[in-house]
């Protein structure tokens, strides 16, 4: 079977269980701060465990795009060393949310394993949870008699915590979990060697393919563990491997998912890989399947990263993206001779391989392989300046041992992979202090910890009679924010959070709440607590100061749940309070987003369709938009998109929202939506006359609102990606206000001309002369200082030698001393002067003298720039430098005669 065969089968089988098929969320994560990516299928389920959604099915199967590049499950150090480790993998999965459990769980698996795909029950081991007292968790009898229908005992493999209870996180939804693992090794070694024995223990032909995890815990912030309020299933099969036992191979590196991509990288290398069928291989030969590993590992995480939103960056998911890319570049680099960007070209190969199951690879191939190459690009040219550097470094190093603190600076700001220093080194004859390195980079990690740890307390739940009777309140939890600003709320829930950036913060739910929590773009909204019994009485008894107000700084969504921000918790949690949003910052920043919708209709109009939304921010001051284009947008263009949106605003275009709408129904009516966006089954679609989005958030009623659009920066994100930044309403009024003030104070500076253009023109014209007249001043006064300092040339040791400070510029001073030295033969020629406060030193030596007696200027420099505190290099004939203390130059002056006598 192949990759495309083994999907659908699997896919297939389980509709055939009554399960829904649903497309995999993206890679990235939106609202979620345990996790960056999608690291487990279950991920983009968490809210229905915890019970702040439901489902839209209770029994849901799929294949996620998972990676394991950060937080609790990391294997990107292993990746490309061993045969079945992957940044990115394809996770097969099946979901029961309070439906079947173990019973059904475990027979659906072995059927499909054994009937379905006829895999050799000889070949396969079931393992179960052995139990753990601490955690008063019982050993896992129910699924070893479950196993004991379908294997022999001795099949069965009884496992600890690390094994066999599963978490996603520090914290979230967990529980033992049921593995099968399958062995793949020849009959003659299973004659041998037990597979039992192999089970967890590394062995690369020994692998898990299939774990189902019973959820039935929630793991909480103390450690401990809280029973959840009801059972479900998790289960997660490695679509890699599960092809590796298919096709009769012992790597996944030789399945079809990754050949073809190899044979490409052979193609453009002309190295070759060699199948882990081929025994004994060199050491060379090893490190070239590693580099080829990596590579065509790396770039399946990086191209589907970036096809669902992430671009490679400095910060957060972005910047783990860029160091997988990295990584890979730096293998091709090392073992496989790659000085030019080349892994961009793999994006085709796997566009068309995947493109059909996932078309946001194939859709967006252009920008992928323009972001990956550019990248490339940038990465190379970092080597080749960090091998310089290290030369540099080596230079300065007595002994063969370069400092680690040195090796860590180039690692910390340039990028430059310790291991790859090592290995240059090492080529030099030169090797490099390990315990410095680790030192530096232990300070470093506890640096960066200390700055990013959150201490996050667990839920209080409050108002408890809101509580449904499966545990859940925010099942019921309603946001009335589309229809009104305000509204009568209970607090739900609340969680201190404790960070070093932003201090104590108290986290606050509420049954219902008009307060848009940060999504789509739009910031969240800000707004007050007031507390309602105080404010009655206050009017009963007319004291305002009764009134308890609990400001509210941010909203945000966090596994479907809204959550409110505040520095403060009110007195009375209990009470009812009256939920106010800042309707000032939300009408800003509506305006905002509506001219956002506008805007992005306008560039696909005027620029083409092939302009796509690639983010976007939108907040009460400005609108920042990024989108998908291959060249600058021009003037023209860009006055041509504002001109287009204040048409569609003078246009009056009324709002059309369609709240519930079935998604397919949006799209036939033409509704834009996004890769990297994950969409339910009926979505809000927002329209105003032929701008049809699926949005969430919150926009004006008539396009008129907006007042007015104006563009106020255009520029580049990343290769293909252009970035705008745009202003409406009042901030236009106050960007038209602040261009006439400045214009008011040009005029007064210009003494209030009537023609302010004719008279900056003619201030112009004034200056370009002034310059000319200057230009042929200073060219006279080189001249005569030239005829004067030419009859001082003094004879020492046969060399025609003048060390003077002349009061000219740098510039000037430069010329002078070279047109001096080649007045006079074996001329030996040192000026210097001041410019800006700054002393500058250059040096001539005739070409004779450089030949004869091995003089050179570029030393001279050197040696003399140390008197001004700095520095400077040149050629032999001639060099310059520039220095900080001017008080140094008397000094330089007398060493050169000294040097020179
Ligand atoms: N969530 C489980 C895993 O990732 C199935 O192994």
């Amino acid at each position: 079977m192949t990759s495309q065969d083994i999907r659908k089968a699997y896919l297939q089988f389980f509709e055939s269980k009554g399960h829904l098929i649903v497309p995999s969320a993206p890679i990235v994560l939106k609202d979620d701060p345990t996790l960056m990516f999608n690291n487990s299928g279950m991920a983009q389920f968490k809210e229905f465990f915890l019970g702040n959604g439901t489902p839209k099915s209770q029994r849901i199967a799929d294949t996620q795009k998972c990676l394991r590049v950060s937080g609790k499950h990391n294997d990107l150090e292993d990746v490309g060393f061993d045969t079945y480790h992957h940044t990115m993998f394809e996770m097969l999965g099946n979901w029961s949310f309070g439906d079947y459990f173990k019973k059904e769980a475990l027979a659906w698996a072995w059927e499909f394993l054994t009937e379905v795909l006829k895999l050799d029950k000889d070949r396969l081991y079931v393992s179960v949870f052995e139990g753990n007292p601490a955690e008063n968790v019982p050993f896992d009898q129910e699924a070893f008699d479950i196993w004991k229908q379908y294997v022999s005992e001795d099949r069965i493999i009884l496992g600890n915590k690390k094994d066999n209870f599963w978490e996603m996180g520090d914290q979230g939804p967990c529980g033992p979990c049921s593995e099968i693992h399958i062995d793949l090794r020849s009959d003659a070694e299973r004659n041998e060697v037990s597979g039992r024995s192999l089970v967890n223990a590394d062995h690369p032909q020994v692998v898990e393919i299939w774990n189902n995890v019973f959820m039935e815990f929630n793991r909480k912030a103390d450690g401990s563990l809280e029973k959840l309020p009801a059972q479900h299933v998790d289960t997660g099969m490695g679509f890699e491997r599960l092809c590796m036992a298919m096709q009769n191979v012992t790597s996944n590196y030789d399945t079809d998912v990754f050949t073809p991509l190899i044979a490409k990288v052979e193609e453009i290398t002309g190295f070759k890989y060699t199948s882990n069928e081929v025994k004994n291989i060199s050491e060379e030969q090893n490190k070239t399947n590693i580099a080829i590993r990596v590579i065509v590992d790396h770039v399946r995480a990086v191209a589907f990263a970036i096809a669902d939103g992430q671009l490679p960056s400095n910060t957060g998911a972005g910047y783990v993206i860029r160091r997988i890319l990295r990584r890979a570049i730096r293998y091709g680099f090392t073992f496989l001779g790659t000085n030019e960007p080349f892994i961009n070209k793999l994006v085709e190969v796997l566009a068309n391989q995947m493109g059909e199951f996932f078309p946001e690879i194939k859709s967006q191939q252009q920008l992928v392989t323009n972001v990956i190459r550019d990248e490339e690009a940038s990465f190379l040219r970092t080597l080749e300046q960090g091998l310089q550097l290290l030369d540099k470094v080596v230079a300065e190093t007595s002994g063969k041992e370069v400092s680690g603190e040195k090796v860590f600076e180039l690692y910390d700001t340039f990028g430059f992979p310790k291991d790859l220093t090592a290995l240059i080194l090492k080529e030099k004859g030169y090797s490099f202090n390990e315990t410095e390195f680790e030192t530096e980079l232990q300070k470093q990690k506890a640096r960066s910890r200390a700055a990013s740890e959150v201490i996050t307390d667990d839920w209080i739940y409050l108002n408890q009679g809101n509580v449904d009777s499966s545990g859940s309140e925010q099942a019921k939890q309603t946001f009335v924010g589309y229809d009104q600003t305000e509204s009568e709320v209970k607090i739900t829930r609340i969680r201190k959070v404790d960070s070093k950036k932003d201090g104590i913060l108290y986290q606050i739910v509420l049954d219902n709440t008009p307060f848009y929590p940060e999504g789509g773009g739009q910031v969240g909204d800000k707004g007050i607590l007031i507390s309602r019994k105080s404010k009655v009485e206050s009017q009963k008894s007319d004291e305002e100061s009764q009134e308890e107000i609990i400001e509210i700084i941010d909203t945000k969504k966090e596994n479907n749940l809204i959550i409110h921000y505040s520095k403060y918790l009110p007195e009375d949690l209990n009470q009812t309070f009256i939920a106010k949003v800042n309707t000032d910052l939300r009408t800003s920043t509506s305006k905002n987003h509506s001219a956002t919708h506008l805007m992005h209709l306008a560039l696909r109009t005027i620029l083409g369709t092939h302009v796509e939304q690639k983010g976007s921010l939108v907040n009460p001051n400005y609108l920042r938009f990024d989108f998908s284009h291959f060249s600058k947008v021009s003037d023209e263009e860009l006055r041509q998109v504002e001109a287009s949106v204040n048409a569609q605003i003078e246009a009056q275009l009324q709002l059309v929202e369609h709240r519930n709408i079935p998604i397919k129904e949006a799209l036939d009516k033409g509704a834009m939506a996004l890769f990297g966006e994950k969409y339910g089954d009926s979505v809000r679609m927002i329209e105003f006359g032929d701008s049809k989005e699926l949005c969430g958030g919150i926009h004006v009623k008539n396009s008129a609102d907006i007042w007015h659009f104006k563009i106020i920066s255009e520029g580049a994100v990343a290769a293909g990606i252009r970035r705008i930044e745009a202003i409406t309403g009042d901030a236009v009024k106050d960007f038209y206000k602040n261009q006439e003030n400045t214009l008011s104070e040009i005029k007064e500076v210009l003494k209030n001309p009537q023609d302010v253009l004719k008279s900056v023109a003619s201030l112009q014209d004034d200056n370009a002369k002034l310059k000319k007249q200057l230009e042929q001043l200073v060219k006279e006064k080189i001249e005569g200082l030239k005829n004067t300092l030419v009859a001082e040339f003094q004879e020492i040791n046969g060399i025609n030698f003048i060390a003077k400070q002349v009061d000219l510029s740098m510039a000037a001073t430069k010329d002078l001393a070279q047109a001096i030295g080649t007045s006079k033969p074996n001329a030996f020629v040192v000026l210097a002067s001041i410019e800006d406060n700054a002393p500058n030193i250059h040096c001539y030596i005739a070409k004779e003298l450089v030949a004869n007696k091995s003089l050179n200027a570029g030393t001279v420099i050197r040696e003399l720039g140390k008197f001004i505190d700095g520095n400077g290099g040149g050629q032999p004939f001639f060099a310059s430098g520039k220095g900080k203390n001017v008080n140094g130059i008397k000094e330089v002056l007398e060493k050169v005669v000294d040097y020179i006598k």
